[in-house]
């Protein structure tokens, strides 16, 4: 007989935005006629640069002629496309990153979710609450946790983040392996300075720990104070992988490109001590499990990193940054308590209330869809997470809805 993968039934019965979406589409069945504005998941709604769709547009010439096509690519990503990144996303930066660490993949979201494969599964995991949620759903999968009960798995160390912490948990009161990370933060929008993030830099270097770095919202960053990567701090090339996306930044949500950081120094160990490369082992599982991104899409993100697609993905940014002024002005006036948009897409909003509740009243009330604190976690009850990802339109209309639903 065959048997499925136990794990599986520990998990809640749907990923977060697929609850979403299902409630979405239920109410848009009641209620046909009304308009509803997404600031839930965070999808971007800008067309692509001029200076990508042009790339894409010559790279799919390319394909069309013999003599310029191209059959399967290197799995860790095009040269032309891992230069232009480490170049332009660290070397600038003055961070020290090769080409030859970085792997080109179809997103973020994949591989913070894939490279738990790598470590054991008695791996000790310290993972933050609120939290962008596939990172604890991959571990459950695997079978890391215990069952879950009162909104928490047995078996993983949660680093809780609330009011009173800025949303920056505390370092472990326990010894941990692996630690999650993301900054600027998903739900959140809280940003880490150097020296916060040097602390766990430290805290990962002294018991021979790994960082799990997700930085896949830096470009959002306005405070140049603030790390874009935590390959800015000394001493993280030998703990840390970081997680990075054109998705956001460049409006690849639908194109697909992402890519991860894996120095070579970085090293794991045998339950002897013995230690192994990771670049070594993320190299295998990658090139046995993965083809590559599609060419036309990898020449694509190559030119965010031209002269035009650096403006434009700029331009970008500063589009959906100027929703999210928006929606902390008028969240604030409304009389909310939040963070985040300052250097993030996200503002996470006190609600007072119980947030899935708070959800379903945005959605009933104002036709407005946003992101109910508690999906990320205990810690994220009484909070909702709102996108700035949709046009200045949506989102100005959005406020007022909103405005009204809650005086009403
Ligand atoms: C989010 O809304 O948290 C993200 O868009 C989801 C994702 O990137 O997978």
């Amino acid at each position: 007989m065959i048997q499925i993968n136990a794990h599986y039934l520990k998990l809640k019965a749907s990923y977060l935005f697929s609850e979403i979406a299902k409630r979405v589409e239920a109410y848009q069945q009641q209620h046909p006629d009304a308009p509803v504005i997404r600031l839930g998941i965070g999808d971007v709604t800008r067309a692509l640069p001029d200076a990508c769709i042009h790339a894409f547009h010559q790279a799919i010439d390319e394909m069309a002629e013999d003599r310029s096509f191209r059959g399967y690519g290197p799995e860790e990503g095009y040269a032309f496309l891992r230069e232009a990144i480490a170049e332009n996303d660290f070397k600038a930066r003055g961070a020290d990153i090769g080409a030859d660490e970085i792997f080109v993949s179809d997103g973020a979201k994949c591989d913070t979710g894939n490279i738990q494969e790598i470590f054991d599964i008695n791996t000790r995991i310290a993972i933050p609450d609120p939290v962008y949620p596939a990172y604890l759903d991959t571990n459950v999968m695997a079978g890391r946790t215990g069952a879950y009960h009162d909104g928490r798995y047995e078996g993983i160390v949660y680093l809780n983040g609330n009011a009173e912490n800025g949303f920056i948990p505390d370092l472990p009161a326990e010894p941990v392996d692996l630690i999650y990370l993301c900054f600027p933060n998903n739900p959140t929008g809280a940003t880490i300075t150097k020296d916060q993030l040097k602390q766990w830099v430290d805290y990962a270097a002294a018991n021979k720990a790994i960082i799990l770095f997700d930085a896949a919202y830096e470009a959002f960053i306005r405070d140049d104070s603030l790390p874009h990567s935590i390959y800015e701090i000394d001493g993280a090339r030998d703990v840390a992988i970081e997680f990075r996306s054109f998705s956001k930044t460049a409006g690849f949500t639908g194109t697909r490109c992402a890519y991860t950081v894996v120095p070579k120094s970085l090293m794991a160990y045998t339950a002897t001590g013995e230690a192994h490369s990771v670049h070594g082992l993320w190299n295998r599982r990658h090139s046995t499990k993965f083809n590559g991104v599609s060419y036309p899409v990898q020449r694509a993100a190559e030119a965010v990193y031209s002269t035009a697609g650096k403006a434009q993905m700029q331009e970008l940014v500063n589009y959906y940054m100027e929703n999210a002024a928006l929606i902390r002005k008028e969240m604030q006036a409304l009389g909310h308590t939040l963070i985040g948009g300052e250097n993030s897409p996200y503002i996470w909003v006190a609600t007072g209330a119980d947030s899935w509740s708070f959800f379903d009243m945005l959605l009933e009330n104002a036709g407005v869809v946003c992101t109910p604190g508690a999906g990320f976690g205990t810690c994220g009850e009484g909070y909702i997470r709102i996108s700035a990802f949709n046009s200045h339109e949506n989102v100005t209309a959005a406020m007022s809805r909103i405005r009204q639903a809650l005086k009403s």
